[in-house]
């Protein structure tokens, strides 16, 4: 029989900062609307330079095996997927390996494809388990990033930070992946890239938004072929994707989902065979239907919406904040989830939401995360902007989260707040 593979349990550290989005909006001079409904955001996250990237990803490692009682014993792979890391060759993954005091009989190692590479780690725990190479033995994926285009830019308010902590297992109660069935498409753009010694993102932000689609285009043609193959959606009622109860997609800022689940809607709509809708017009309408995107997609964004885009934790933010609100109703659905990473990458797989999906989330404590921020003005926000992320203020770290301290003849040293 074919193992069950997939994320069993997850956990979430944000920064202990954030900005109110309509405070940026007032300070920038720009309508509000802009940035709340035009955008989708609600609130912004803030780091300074001692939550860093390490330090949010073994805060959100440490609450996983905290909050779901892990025996670090059992893991055996640990993946960090980041496009912010610290270091051109030591991995995040070994920093957080050691700040947990994780067992050496382990693999450990960072992966990098933009907003991707959180999702390239997951596949690889998954595939790793699913092969029987990882003997039975269990993989943590964490996703930690800070997104950062800098002050008075457009991309200014779809920053944010933060990171995912995913455990893969042979249990999985959050869901069970379809193995196999996964979508993938990649083009070589210039869409939104950091190069080497900059801090701030460079983008072509429209640009990245049409890239963004049709590598979306590409993964769910790839994932919807496998899966009316194998009998899991068809081409007959309704259509294929909308077969799926709900679907998850990276979110770079809120409003993009909704453009995404437009376009993936519109290559159901182009590719089915008989009466459809005829025009390019009518199509494009029945594609942004609000109905399905209330249905399949709005419930996904709660927490998106009130920390701004983590690049590779964006889509597993969106899983979060979908199982934390709807984890028991969706028990025994199939939901859809797209991965996209800039320059470019994206992947589109299915899996089914496991019976003790809202359990789990319960021991996540989602709302006591968020609820321990400081909400900041925006010149104490400008003031953190403009610290040298090499000189962390002294600063205690929270009880359970970790913080870089200092950089010591180039090694980064941190602490963790005692309980
Ligand atoms: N009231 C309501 N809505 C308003 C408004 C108002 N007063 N003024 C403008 N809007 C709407 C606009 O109509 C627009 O909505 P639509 O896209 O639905 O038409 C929306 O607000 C944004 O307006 P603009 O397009 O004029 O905004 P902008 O040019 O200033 O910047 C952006 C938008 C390009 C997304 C910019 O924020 C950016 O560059 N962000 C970073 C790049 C990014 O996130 N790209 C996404 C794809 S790449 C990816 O996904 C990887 C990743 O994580 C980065």
């Amino acid at each position: 029989m074919k193992k069950r593979v997939g994320i069993e349990a997850l956990a979430v550290a944000v920064p202990s900062r954030y900005v109110d989005i309509e405070d940026l909006a007032r300070a920038r001079g720009v309508d509000p609307a802009k940035f709340t409904s035009g955008l989708g955001a609600k609130e912004m996250a803030v780091t300074d330079p001692g939550e860093d990237t390490v330090a949010l990803a073994a805060t959100a490692a440490a609450r996983l095996l905290k909050q779901q009682d892990v025996d670090p014993s059992r893991i055996g792979m640990l993946v960090v997927g980041t496009e912010t890391g610290i270091d051109h060759s030591k991995p995040v993954a070994s920093h957080v390996q050691g700040l947990l005091k994780l067992p050496r009989t382990m693999r450990t190692y960072d992966t990098q494809h933009a907003c991707y590479g959180g999702t390239a780690g997951l596949m690889a725990a998954v595939e790793w388990i699913a092969s029987g190479a990882g003997a039975g033995k269990v993989a943590v994926v964490v996703c930690s990033d800070i997104a950062r285009y800098g002050l008075n830019t457009a991309g200014e308010p779809t920053q944010g930070g933060g990171a995912v902590a995913l455990l893969v297992s042979e249990q999985p109660d959050l869901l069970a992946m379809d193995v196999g069935l996964n979508g993938v498409c990649t083009m070589d753009v210039y869409d939104f890239w950091r190069p080497v010694g900059r801090r701030e993102a460079l983008v072509d932000g429209h640009y990245s938004i049409n890239c963004y689609l049709e590598a979306l285009s590409g993964a769910y043609r790839g994932w919807r072929e496998k899966a009316v193959a194998a009998g899991l959606v068809r081409w007959s009622g309704t259509m294929p994707g909308e077969q799926l109860a709900r679907i998850a997609y990276h979110v770079p800022f809120c409003k993009m989902a909704r453009k995404a689940h437009a376009q993936l809607r519109l290559c159901d709509l182009e590719d089915a065979v008989g009466p459809g809708p005829g025009t390019p017009e009518a199509r494009d309408e029945v594609a942004k239907s609000q109905a399905s995107y209330d249905t399949q997609v709005a419930s996904s964004l709660g927490l998106n919406a009130r920390i701004g885009n983590v690049y590779t934790a964006s889509l597993y933010l969106a899983l979060a904040g979908l199982l934390q609100r709807e984890g028991a109703q969706l028990a025994g659905q199939r939901i859809g989830l797209l991965s996209y990473g800039s320059g470019c990458m994206a992947e589109f797989y299915s899996g089914t939401v496991g019976e003790k999906a809202a359990e789990r989330m319960a021991r996540a404590d989602l709302a006591s995360v968020l609820a321990k921020r400081e909400r900041v003005s925006i010149e104490e926000y400008e003031r953190l902007m403009k610290l040298a992320s090499d000189a962390p203020e002294p600063v205690a770290p929270a009880p359970g989260a970790f913080r870089l301290t200092e950089i010591r003849e180039h090694k980064r040293v941190y602490a963790e707040g005692t309980p």
